[in-house]
């Protein structure tokens, strides 16, 4: 789904990332972890085409992003749903509203059914918010909402940047559990955070590999988590 070759990163100084080589199979389940400013986002935003690497390739769907012009990349964030690490929404919007967004740039979005929007609504556990302004939500009623953006299109991988950076532990809990429902119904899911708690729970419901950036190189973490 999303493969990497000797990847490098560097924003201008020094290399952020280093001879990064990756596969993220179908249907797998990973965490990414690392200090903050190891460049957990970077990676993230290499993987659906944001940034492209300064050495090495990037292949998404089998295709180099270096590459694609802006269509190509444009149709490969169909099939990549994000959770940005600072979670957007238009106030002046509804939170329904919101999570539609990126239907009307879909060319799913002339066959939604209205109805499935309503059980996704349903599904993050906001279905009496649906009406609600983004602005009125909780930190955790955000990062469902985004959740449920960055899924509308029904993409094949799910990225999420730091979901559960500003909620406690109970709305964590509750948002892995979406994560792990998506994995078992068949999606690619990679998770950035650097809630050691949060590895822990998944581990005992799915099976979960856990990369970690350290010293610019991306590593497979043991078994000791
Ligand atoms: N647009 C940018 N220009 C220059 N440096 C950046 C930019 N974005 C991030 N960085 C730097 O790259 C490093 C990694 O950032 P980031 O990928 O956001 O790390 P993480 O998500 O792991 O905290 C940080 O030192 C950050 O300041
Ligand atoms: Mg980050």
């Amino acid at each position: 789904m999303i493969e990497l070759e000797n990847v490098a990163y560097s924003y201008g100084g020094g290399e952020l990332l280093s001879n990064v080589s990756l596969k993220l199979a179908a249907g797998s389940f990973h965490f990414l972890t690392g200090p903050s400013g190891a460049g957990k986002t970077t990676f993230m935003k290499l993987c659906y085409g944001e940034l492209v690497a300064t050495a090495g390739n990037v292949r998404v769907f089998g295709k180099d992003t270096r590459e694609m012009d802006r269509d190509h990349v444009a149709d490969m964030r169909q099939n990549i749903g994000v959770v940005h690490q600072d979670c957007q929404f238009l106030d002046h919007l509804s939170v329904t509203e919101n999570v539609t967004l990126p239907l009307l740039v879909s060319e799913k979005g002339s066959t939604y059914n209205p109805q499935d929007l309503v059980s996704l609504i349903n599904w993050v556990g906001l279905g009496k918010r649906a009406n609600a302004s983004p602005a009125e939500l909780s930190g955790g009623e955000r990062q469902r909402a985004a959740l449920a953006r960055a899924v509308v299109t029904s993409p094949e991988i799910v990225l999420a940047d730091e979901p559960t950076g500003n909620i406690d532990w109970e709305m964590s809990q509750r948002l892995l559990s979406l994560l792990i429902e998506l994995n078992k119904s068949g999606k690619t899911i990679l998770v950035a955070t650097h809630d050691l708690n949060l590895i822990r729970a998944a581990k005992s419901q799915v099976q979960a590999r856990v990369l970690r950036i350290a010293n610019r190189r991306l590593q497979l973490a043991g078994a000791e988590l």
